[in-house]
């Protein structure tokens, strides 16, 4: 911190940290100031943008001079300087006054614009030779149900002079892994990510110029299948997008010294051939011959004479899009915590983690020729050997065949896999157990928070939450990352969503998935159950397949609602708004009367709940009540986002079609004795949480589902959708106490279950494994499913206290307040938000309860000090009243309300 005490920092660019190539026009900038004294606040900013960094330096702004403009506002400053153009290169930084006549100026960031016209592309699309497949006897030809042999690409050229900047722009149909001069081009996985390649293909945009030299250069690109034309989902078939023919595009750009601009493009200039992997495959795994890889192919002095020329091939007929969110990385690493021989020559590691990536194999001294398989699982068999049967058709099987002589370190490229424990076999002799490393691979999504309190296992289940999220959220969020499905089921996200928000910055992410849950909306409107859209089969959106199922296709809504009110992001709800109202003009077509009983798709329900009913397309009273209070509650989301974008109109139509929805679900549902028709927990919870019933009936709906959860022996039921409004719902309609005490029940069925028998991610069901019946039924047992771990959202917003403002979105103005509960000493939570971290830590001992908060500069929060209506509340060991920052605005029950400005604090109570 300067001396002025107030810091300016955390410059970022549509929420990413100098991102190249973006094709934003108008992008969005953001800052957080940061100051210890209490109440800072920034008064006024200027940002300036320029094409050098010279110029920025010298306060010459050929782009952008904001201005001073008197506002707090340090988020999604909107761009206003003159057009961007393709390769553009904004240095920015902004300068920030407070209220006390500080000011502070940031360090220079930078963002780049991509390739914004169809004619900034000259480079061709190229595919392999077939002949290079044809003549090698090991490569194995592609089918519809094998995995094939993937390609090299080289290309050699000449740079004449000194370079100035060197950019790559790259993309395929398939995956890329690039290298120049045979180092690799950037750190990232799976490029370009999932879409729908029938609607729009991502490119990747890198800065290359340490890579680049004056003289010889060698571009190598390897090729791999991925999501175009691997297998997908649990289908029999690969090919998903209609082919199995994988595609390059490569355009490097050099900008010479001179001001000369040379292009290497992709064109049958470059050559290819088959090199040391087999076959690869995300769900199958990886075959890699180490004796068939061909040394420096990716240097200058390979030659390559055998190597055939690339084919050039149509270009797609979609748009290229800029990637807008964190790439896949290897996050992190880590090593087994022990390795069990449990048959001569079967090797079991186990990472103590089930995580999602892959093995890093490192061998020494091995004959040339040994074939070194791996296999990889979640769980063990009671006799020790691994458990793959909950897999179904994922081979998840990588093989590695030595080359020998020295240390061989291998990992694979092309596919990934859902583990904790890996089976070695295939080696002469017992491996060490730095043999196997474990990489974590994952969207690069930044931490945001952290819980944790005095009961081991709910710390764990937090963490057991944010692992399930680590591991599925691989560029789209999936469902699991270790059967073949792996699918972006929408249900599981909505539910997930804001619990996602409080473990990682999952704003740029949920960005550009909500562009592939529209691109996947049907012309009638009506939102998928799962995205990207798979082409074909049973997948097919619109063929009454995959779409329309209430609380999963309801996510085309939530999503942009959820990162609007998390982020202050109103683009995303100004971007999808007729997506959003054309779902809505849907139901309402096909359910005119206000109960949506109709079209509803698959029609899950209340998925996993318990009695567990796992059937599709069937209808219940509890299918329609469920669906009914989605609609409701779209609804109302909209006529609130409506008046939040200035369509007054629409808000209020969709006021009125709420309340409709509202009332017609209380004459469907609801009994005179304040019970519902339906008597399930989730019905109850669905009922309270989306405000569906009168004022008068709410308290008495409560004790309804209380006594519900009592005659279970005071056990959860709910499945999916019940559960993340399950303990929000107690605590906020008065039953704390339930809440906590379900928190820590660990017999069947319970969240502390699974953590009481090692689980370390969440899993799918309350029941995939018990001690009474062993595993569930392998054809549908995920032990990596994050829905059941939303209860993260309350760990955040009720136990540590940090929760949104019911009216301003985006943590600017928040409210804090915890509810203490029995059983838990101590909790604390931290969460970086778009304006810096908030913490809430609080401490009892018998009836005295120490509570420090942290409220970011520029920001301030509605402060409820749990504390007896009749006992002194100190902060910072003065009277309440007396405290700095601090204003006392009254009580709400055991709640003592302040209004509270920047800064830290430190509370003492009585309970
Ligand atoms: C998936 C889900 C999904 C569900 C839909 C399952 O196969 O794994 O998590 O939400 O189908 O009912």
């Amino acid at each position: 911190m300067p001396a002025t005490g107030l810091n300016v920092s955390r410059l970022r660019c549509e929420y990413l940290v100098a991102p190249l190539g973006l094709d934003e026009r108008v992008p969005r900038l953001s800052w957080i100031i940061e100051s210890d004294r209490r109440g800072a606040r920034q008064i006024a900013y200027r940002v300036r943008v320029t094409s050098t960094p010279e110029k920025l330096a010298a306060g010459e702004n050929d782009c952008w001079d904001s201005g001073r403009v008197g506002s707090n506002q340090t988020t999604h400053v909107v761009y206003a300087g003159r057009p961007l153009r393709s390769r553009d290169v904004c240095h920015w930084c902004v300068e920030v006054w407070d209220e006390a006549g500080h000011t502070a100026r940031s360090e220079a960031s930078v963002w780049t614009m991509g390739l914004l016209e169809k004619g900034d592309w000259s480079a061709r699309w190229i595919a392999a030779d077939p002949g290079i497949i044809k003549r090698d006897p090991e490569a194995i030809a592609a089918t519809m149900t094998e995995p094939g042999t993937p390609t090299l690409f080289r290309k050699q050229f000449d740079i004449t002079g000194p370079i100035k900047r060197a950019t790559v722009y790259a993309s395929a149909r398939g995956l890329f892994e690039l290298n120049i001069g045979g180092r690799r081009v950037g750190q990232d996985v799976f490029a370009p990510e999932w879409t729908d390649y029938d609607k729009r293909i991502h490119y990747r945009t890198y800065d290359v110029t340490s890579l680049v030299n004056r003289g010889r250069n060698v571009i190598g690109a390897m090729l791999g299948d991925g999501w175009w034309s691997g297998y997908v989902g649990w289908q029999a078939t690969r090919a998903r997008y209609g082919s199995l023919e994988n595609s390059l595009l490569v355009q490097l750009e050099v900008e010479l010294a001179d001001g000369k601009r040379l292009t290497i493009g992709t064109d049958g200039t470059w050559t290819c051939n088959t090199g040391p992997i087999l076959s690869s495959d995300f769900m199958m795994g990886e075959t890699y011959d180490a004796r068939r890889e061909q040394v420096g192919w990716d240097g200058t002095d390979f030659v390559g004479r055998d190597w055939l020329s690339g084919r050039e091939v149509a270009a797609p007929a979609v748009p290229l899009i800029a990637q807008r969110s964190e790439p896949v990385r290897v996050v992190e690493t880590s090593v087994p915590v022990s390795v069990n021989e449990i048959r001569p020559g079967v090797f079991i590691y186990d990472l103590g983690q089930n995580i999602s990536g892959w093995v890093r194999l490192r061998l020494k001294n091995i004959p040339a020729g040994t074939r070194v398989v791996l296999r990889h699982g979640e769980r063990l068999n009671p006799d020790g050997a691994l458990y793959t049967e909950n897999l179904r058709q994922a081979k998840a099987t990588d093989v590695y065949i030595c080359k020998g002589g020295g240390e061989e370190v291998w990992e694979p490229h092309f596919t990934f896999h859902g583990f904790q424990y890996v089976e070695l076999t295939g080696l002469p002799f017992a491996p060490g157990k730095d043999a196997v490393t474990g990489c974590v691979v994952h969207s690069a999504t930044p931490p945001a928070g952290h819980f944790e309190c005095s009961h081991a296992g709910v710390s764990r289940l937090w963490l057991n939450g944010l692992w399930s999220q680590r591991d599925n959220f691989i560029t789209v969020p999936t469902d699991c990352p270790q059967r073949d499905e792996r699918l972006g089921w929408m249900g599981d996200a909505q539910v997930f969503l804001r619990t996602a928000s409080y473990n990682m910055d999952v704003a740029a992410f949920f960005t550009k998935w909500m562009i592939d849950v529209e691109d996947a909306q049907t012309a009638d409107g009506i939102f998928p159950d799962t995205a990207p859209r798979l082409r074909e089969g049973e997948n097919f959106v619109g063929l009454d397949g995959l779409c329309g199922a209430a609380g999963w296709a309801d996510a085309g809504v939530i999503v942009p609602w959820t990162i609007w009110r998390v982020y202050g992001d109103k683009r995303i709800i100004e971007r999808h708004w007729q997506a959003m109202t054309a779902w809505l003009d849907w139901i309402e077509r096909h359910n005119p009367a206000g109960l949506r009983a109709r079209e509803l798709g698959n029609n899950y329900g209340d998925w996993l709940c318990i009695p567990t009913d796992t059937t599709f397309r069937t209808h219940s009273p509890m299918k329609n009540l469920l669906a009914t209070a989605y609609w409701a509650d779209d609804a109302a989301k909209l006529a609130r986002m409506a008046r939040e974008l200035g369509r007054e109109t629409e808000a209020k139509r969709f006021q009125a079609m709420f309340e409709k929805v509202r009332t017609a679900f209380q004459k469907e549902f609801l009994r005179e004795d304040g019970r519902l028709t339906v008597e399930t927990q989730t019905a109850y919870l669905l009922a309270l949480a989306f405000n569906l019933l009168p004022d008068n009936a709410r308290a008495r709906a409560a004790e309804h589902l209380v006594a519900n959860i009592q005659a279970l022996d005071w056990h959860l039921s709910t499945g999916f959708i019940g559960i993340s409004h399950l303990n929000p719902q107690l605590t906020l309609a008065g039953h704390a106490d339930v809440a906590y005490r379900l928190l820590l029940r660990d017999d069947y069925p319970s969240w502390l279950y699974p953590v009481k028998h090692g689980a370390t991610t969440i899993w799918e069901r309350w029941n995939g494994w018990t001690e009474k019946d062993g595993f569930f039924n392998p054809q549908m047992n995920s032990f990596n499913h994050y829905s059941l771990g939303s209860v993260g959202e309350w760990l955040f917003r009720h136990v540590a206290g940090i929760e949104l403002d019911p009216e301003v979105p985006g943590f600017q103005k928040f409210v804090l307040r915890p509810f203490i509960g029995d059983g838990l000493d101590f909790a604390r939570a931290s969460y970086r938000t778009m304006h810096g971290e908030i913490a809430s830590g609080w401490k009892r001992d018998g009836s005295k309860l120490a509570w420090s908060v942290r409220i970011p500069a520029n920001t301030m929060a509605m402060a409820f000090v749990p504390s007896r209506p009749d006992s002194a509340v100190t902060e910072g060991g003065m009277p309440v009243e007396k405290a700095a920052g601090l204003r006392v605005t009254g009580r709400e029950g055991n709640f003592l309300i302040c209004e509270a400005t920047s800064g830290a604090y430190t509370f003492a109570s009585s309970l």
